[in-house]
């Protein structure tokens, strides 16, 4: 006992690092690109080392971990890809995400914000956001919670026909896409990056709603947005990227998007009081990134009604909607 103190607190300090084996052990993975050989059929440990060009021993010891993470599946000693790495895992296939990961566990990434902490300017993250807009379009519970989120935010398509919804910084659209699912009145146009909207085109295909969407590649820190257009407008998942002055110029074009009553749904992290560990790190890693934060609901109702917009509601920690 005599070792030992209440104020020490050791499993704090592994709960610090503890995360990095995993991550770290799947970029090696991918580095050694151990799931194309397996891409062409069952194999065993011995076969994929030789396509690797690795040792037997030390290849069996890495599949038999990937097993264990139920990235791939072992039949005594042939090893098989799940759907699951079939889909994300193998390279050059439509939905491979591995560069994504890679770069996550890149030490470049963290050096780069430690260039940002020291300099305090910001040096591009250079995220993925097709590969993560991949993920995202095969997340089958984002279909139930994005329309809980329009319901929440007081769209019912029940007494409306036809609502015209501009979906910015869309990634896969999932979200609008669930209601344009839900409603075949409903049209939906996305504006994102020509690349992203490549997968948003997937997933309305596979959702069967491609005939109610519409695709606009576009920046959104300069694009104009029309005037009277659009019955709601979603930001999701963006506006804590952005500058105060970038918010500010975005949601004056929205304003003028949309059509008199039209409502605005902003869906990102805000800052509360007191600093959570995920608005932090957010805030952290988007100040690095390009001088973003999670900004809090004082900061967007400021924004939102210089713009013109009425009735800001904060719905919850994630959630807030105007009305023009
Ligand atoms: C974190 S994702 C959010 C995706 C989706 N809206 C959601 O709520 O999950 C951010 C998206 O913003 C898009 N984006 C970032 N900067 C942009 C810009 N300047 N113009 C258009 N899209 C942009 C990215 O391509 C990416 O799809």
């Amino acid at each position: 006992m005599g070792n030992t103190s209440p104020k020490l607190n050791p499993e704090l300090v592994y709960d610090l690092f503890g995360g990095i084996f995993k991550p770290q052990i799947i970029r090696l993975a991918l580095q050694l690109d151990v799931f194309t050989p397996l891409a062409a059929g069952s194999t065993s440990a011995e076969q994929v080392a030789q396509s690797c060009h690795c040792d037997a021993i030390g290849i069996k010891s890495l599949l038999d971990y990937l097993c264990g993470l139920q990235v791939l599946e072992c039949h005594g000693n042939i090893y098989a890809l799940t759907p699951t790495a079939a889909t994300f895992l193998v390279k050059g296939r439509k939905a491979y995400v591995g560069d994504m990961i890679l770069h996550y566990t890149d030490t470049a990434l963290f050096d780069n914000i430690q260039q940002s902490l020291r300099s305090g300017k910001p040096s591009s993250l250079g995220e993925d956001f097709v590969q993560d807009a991949w993920l995202e379009s095969y997340l089958p519970w984002r279909i139930p919670k994005s329309l809980e989120m329009w319901q929440a935010a007081g769209i019912s398509t029940e007494h409306r026909e036809n609502l015209r919804i501009l979906d910015i910084a869309c990634g896969c659209a999932i979200k609008s896409l669930a209601l344009a699912q839900a409603t075949p009145t409903v049209r939906v146009t996305c504006l994102d990056a020509a690349d992203v909207l490549v997968v948003a085109r997937d997933l309305a295909e596979r959702m069967g709603v491609e005939s109610q969407v519409a695709f606009e590649p576009a920046n959104l820190l300069d694009a104009s947005l029309g005037e009277n257009q659009f019955d709601a407008i979603l930001t999701g998942q963006i506006t804590h990227y952005l500058t105060k002055a970038d918010n500010a110029s975005l949601f004056n074009r929205v304003y003028s998007a949309l059509s008199p009553n039209g409502v605005l749904v902003v869906d990102c992290p805000m800052a509360a009081d007191k600093p959570t560990e995920t608005t932090s790190f957010l805030t952290l890693l988007l100040w690095a990134n390009s001088g973003g934060a999670a900004h809090s609901f004082e900061m967007y109702r400021a924004w939102l009604s210089d713009s013109g917009f009425r009735h800001i509601k904060q719905l919850s920690q994630r959630l807030l909607v105007a009305i023009k």
